[in-house]
């Protein structure tokens, strides 16, 4: 038997659990179970990752879907924000890029209000119109949200870049915005705007960001535009596609993007898988999705030449935007709990490769992106939430009610493992007799010593699975040695990996369907024999503190 919380206190429990009310827990046959592994845990962090924050792990917003996620600042959409709040109240500190292809054609208009976008019948975005109003919403984001201004490069017009740089400055909230972007994926340009000539981009770049630097140092004034410095610009935000523009951070540095120390981070945009070809399409599975082999392949040969390059030249590196599918996810994988253990494996993916920060992308189908994509728009060009969206925002024709996907539990984990600023991350190795494929374990330090561990089963487990592999893991070497119990853990489950239900999808056996928790919390406790169970589609967090472990629910 495992699991077994033995209210008798008999000697069934692998690990008693601590901090529950009284609960059933069901007892499940032990089967599949091929031994006990044993981690090899360097306990300094020497060699470990650099310093991460609570805003390690932050998101994007697709602007023109602003009002749909967020209201306005009369109205606003409680569930988003009770969501946004809930990251917090566990130790995030998400910052947000209200970014994505619309931010290319939006325009700054005095007299305008709320977001308003511009469509064609079947949704397509022409253009998202911003007033005054769009900015002064920002402030119903948690006390202390960071943005970054993104500008309008698509439209080739300085005016329409520059206004929206000042009104962004004059109507939101002072000290709110930590960045600019000029364009979004210019490699999706048409060819013709810049010949595929990286320096003629490089130019055209330089010469805005001075002269938007200069209208916006204006409306700060000399004070506050010290304080802001001179490095405020986001460069690149390109995908890792081949195209005939080559603006990665590895073709952009040594053109010279950089000479006048306007450059904050390097962004690079990141989706693995992709929805927007049939081609692509049969590829973007859940076991394609949760293969950490793969995973790991695409972020070593298509992003790490890049983030090298920015961090040779000193500067910070970031995933700017990314999820698991392009052109909006896959139906049926990406708005199910493969999705939360997805988000865990790439940020920590990217954690270790000293990423400073990954935005996770949230949006609608846009119908101009690809004319053979498996996602569209609703009925009369209603939006279709992507399907790799945490939460559908409102009730949509497309996707039924407005509700919270299995995924948003991912986030409540991330938090957790950042919350402690200056946070240090490795990889720890797969024991072999392990699936290397479906299974990575991370230790994270907190001033030299190991404070937490995070360990992923992804190997997707169905209702048909006829076993459910847990693996079991000794990590009595680590942890209290002098105490019965040695760490505690959370623990990141739903029945299946296909389920689709967040009420069913539980963090330390809590769920966050109406954008707070429900249920009792359960912190387990690891107990002298230091053996932690995860089953497939499961992951877990230790905590080798156990202060770290008592966050308040939301
Ligand atoms: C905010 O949204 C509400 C609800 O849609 C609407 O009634 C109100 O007019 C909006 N306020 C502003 C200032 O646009
Ligand atoms: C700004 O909005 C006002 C009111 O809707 C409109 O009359 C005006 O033409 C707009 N300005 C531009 C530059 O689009
Ligand atoms: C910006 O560019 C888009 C796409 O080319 C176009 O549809 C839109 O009308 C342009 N907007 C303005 C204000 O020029
Ligand atoms: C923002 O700063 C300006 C100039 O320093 C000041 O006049 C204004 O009151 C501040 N606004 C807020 C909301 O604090
Ligand atoms: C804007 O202000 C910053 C900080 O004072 C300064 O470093 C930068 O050179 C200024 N840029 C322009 C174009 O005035
Ligand atoms: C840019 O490169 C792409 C890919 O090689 C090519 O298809 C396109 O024609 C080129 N555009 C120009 C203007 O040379
Ligand atoms: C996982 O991905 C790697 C690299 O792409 C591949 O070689 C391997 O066959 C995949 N494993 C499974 C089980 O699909
Ligand atoms: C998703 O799964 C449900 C239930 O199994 C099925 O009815 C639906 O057709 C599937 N949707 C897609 C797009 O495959
Ligand atoms: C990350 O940064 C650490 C600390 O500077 C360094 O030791 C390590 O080699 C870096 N890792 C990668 C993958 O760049
Ligand atoms: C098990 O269920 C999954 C998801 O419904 C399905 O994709 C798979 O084909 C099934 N496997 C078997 C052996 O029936
Ligand atoms: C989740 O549970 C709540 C409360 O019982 C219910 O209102 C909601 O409809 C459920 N959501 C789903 C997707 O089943």
């Amino acid at each position: 038997m495992r699991f077994c919380l033995s209210s008798s206190g008999s000697r069934l429990s692998p690990y008693a659990a601590v901090l529950i009310a009284a609960r059933v827990v069901t007892c499940q046959p032990l089967v599949g179970h091929d031994g006990i592994f044993s981690l090899d845990i360097s306990k300094t962090a020497l060699g470990a990752s650099i310093e991460h924050d609570p805003s390690f792990v932050s998101f994007s917003f697709e602007p023109a879907f602003w009002v749909e996620f967020f209201g306005n600042s009369t109205s606003p959409n409680k569930l988003a924000f009770d969501l946004l709040g809930c990251i917090v109240d566990h130790g995030g500190q998400p910052t947000i890029r209200p970014g994505g292809i619309t931010m290319d054609s939006m325009i700054f208009n005095v007299s305008a209000g709320d977001p308003v976008r511009t469509t064609n019948p079947k949704g397509g975005v022409y253009r998202t119109t911003v007033g005054p109003a769009y900015y002064e919403s920002w402030s119903n984001f948690p006390e202390g949200t960071k943005f970054v201004s993104t500008l309008n490069f698509g439209n080739d017009s300085l005016d329409i870049a520059r206004d929206l740089a000042v009104a962004s400055i004059k109507y939101a909230s002072n000290d709110s915005i930590s960045f600019f972007e000029l364009g979004n994926e210019p490699t999706n340009y048409p060819s013709s705007r810049w010949m595929n000539n990286t320096k003629a981009y490089v130019q055209q770049w330089k010469s805005w960001t001075a002269q938007i630097d200069a209208a916006v140092n204006m409306t700060l004034g000399a004070d506050a535009a010290v304080e802001f410095g001179s490095e405020r610009w986001w460069a690149s935000s390109a995908t890792t596609d081949q195209t005939g523009l080559e603006v990665l951070p590895d073709a952009l540095i040594p053109a010279g993007i950089d000479s006048k120390n306007q450059v904050a981070d390097y962004s690079i945009h990141s989706y693995p898988f992709s929805t927007c070809d049939p081609a692509r399409a049969v590829l973007a599975t859940t076991q394609n999705i949760l293969n950490q082999t793969e995973l790991a392949r695409y972020a070593d040969e298509d992003i790490y030449p890049s983030a090298k390059a920015a961090m040779d030249a000193g500067s910070r590196w970031i995933i700017g935007e990314f999820n698991s599918i392009s052109c909006s996810g896959n139906p049926n994988v990406s708005d199910t709990f493969a999705q939360a253990l997805w988000v865990i494996q790439s940020e920590l993916i990217y954690a270790v490769r000293n990423a400073s920060a990954v935005y996770l992308h949230q949006g609608a189908a846009l119908v101009f992106q690809s004319s053979q994509q498996v996602n569209s728009a609703g009925q009369n060009g209603s939006p279709g939430y992507s399907t790799y969206d945490m939460f559908y925002p409102r009730e949509s024709e497309k996707r039924g009610p407005a509700r919270v996907l299995p995924s948003f539990s991912s986030q409540l984990f991330m938090a957790e493992a950042f919350a402690i600023p200056n946070t240090r991350v490795r990889l720890v190795e797969t024991p072999s007799g392990i699936d290397k494929d479906y299974f990575s374990a991370y230790a994270f330090y907190v001033n030299d010593k190991l404070n937490k561990l995070a360990i992923i089963n992804s190997k997707p487990y169905y209702a048909n699975s006829t076993s459910d592999f847990t693996v079991t893991l000794d990590i009595s070497k680590y942890g209290h040695s002098k105490k019965e119990t040695r760490a505690w853990l959370k623990r990141l489950s739903a029945p299946h990996v296909n389920e689709g239900n967040a009420n069913k999808t539980t963090w330390a056996g809590q769920s966050y369907s109406q954008g707070h928790a429900t249920g009792d919390l359960l912190v387990e406790a690891i107990g002298r024999d230091g053996l932690v169970h995860v089953r497939d589609s499961e992951a877990v967090l230790v905590f080798f503190d156990k202060r770290d472990a008592n966050m308040d629910a939301c």
